[in-house]
């Protein structure tokens, strides 16, 4: 979720803390972690209070709350390990000559484990993930077909982190706010199902692209027509588009499908 200003003045709305707050004390949920996206390719914004008057910072950090149902929801964070640091290489070379393991101030009793190789490091509640895709066959065939291209799609590598951290193959993935389907997307090559809803008719019929890699733009032009017909109920591949709410069960019954796109809005769920 993108932090935003109040209207008209530059001091932050607090909408975000009070949706978490929300979710906590009246729904119950835990707030199991926060993450923050950094995306540093972000563009300065608002231009009136960054770029004009000079007043605040360029606000490129998004959250990420991880809410669970339980104390100890599934995860694993050795299956999103990062690189190790050249310091944390040279340790692992050679631990002896580099370290003498000692109790740190904190407590902390670093062994010699310290330097054993993991296969990567630990990673941090900070992604760094710049969020700069221009050549996705999602965007070229959206320019080829002269369709608007979703205006808010994050980088697939950010839910790949919590689709490998929380999930196993074959575990269902839920986007309740699809957009252009980037969750659904990145489930389906990590071998994940999953469901994904849009409200946007539009958005997510064209979403429909990212698995339509390969096939000619008059292939494309004509799933694209027939996903506009308001009650479509259509299969591309392993993938049911169920466009109308009231298809859903057929679909759902008949498919096999690794995933499933829905036209619905959440609220109405
Ligand atoms: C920030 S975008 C998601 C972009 C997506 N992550 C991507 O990479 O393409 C949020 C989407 O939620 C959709 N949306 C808003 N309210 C909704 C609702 N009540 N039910 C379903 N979708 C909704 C909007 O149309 C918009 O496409």
């Amino acid at each position: 979720m993108g932090g935003a200003y109040r209207a008209g003045v530059p001091s932050r709305s607090l909408y975000n803390f009070r949706v978490l707050l929300a979710f906590c004390d009246e729904i119950g949920f835990q707030l199991a972690e926060d993450f923050y996206w950094f995306n540093p390719a972000k563009l300065p914004s608002p231009i009136e209070w960054v770029n004009k008057r000079k007043l605040r910072a360029k606000d490129s950090v998004n959250t990420v709350w991880w809410f669970s149902k339980t104390n100890f929801p599934k995860a694993d964070v050795r299956k999103v390990l990062t690189p190790y640091s050249d310091r944390m290489k040279k340790l692992i070379e050679d631990p002896e000559s580099f370290y003498t393991p000692k109790k740190r101030p904190s407590g902390h009793d670093i062994s010699d484990a310290f330097g054993k190789d993991n296969g990567g490091a630990i990673p941090s509640n900070l992604l760094s993930i710049p969020n700069t895709d221009s050549n996705s066959s999602y965007l070229q065939i959206c320019k080829e077909l002269g369709i608007e291209r979703h205006p808010a799609r994050f980088p697939s590598e950010l839910p790949a982190f919590f689709i490998k951290m929380l999930t196993d193959e074959d575990d269902v993935v839920l986007d309740i706010f699809g957009g252009s389907n980037t969750t659904g997307f990145t489930a389906e090559a990590l071998r994940r199902k999953w469901i994904t809803f849009e409200i946007n008719h539009d958005y997510l019929s064209s979403s429909v692209f990212r698995f339509l890699d390969g096939q000619s733009s008059a292939t494309m032009q004509r799933v694209l027509d027939e996903l506009s017909k308001s009650d479509a109920n259509y299969f591309i591949n392993k993938t049911a588009c169920a466009l109308n709410p009231n298809n859903k069960a057929k679909s759902k019954a008949e498919s096999k499908a690794q995933g499933e796109l829905f036209v619905f809005g959440a609220t109405a769920l």
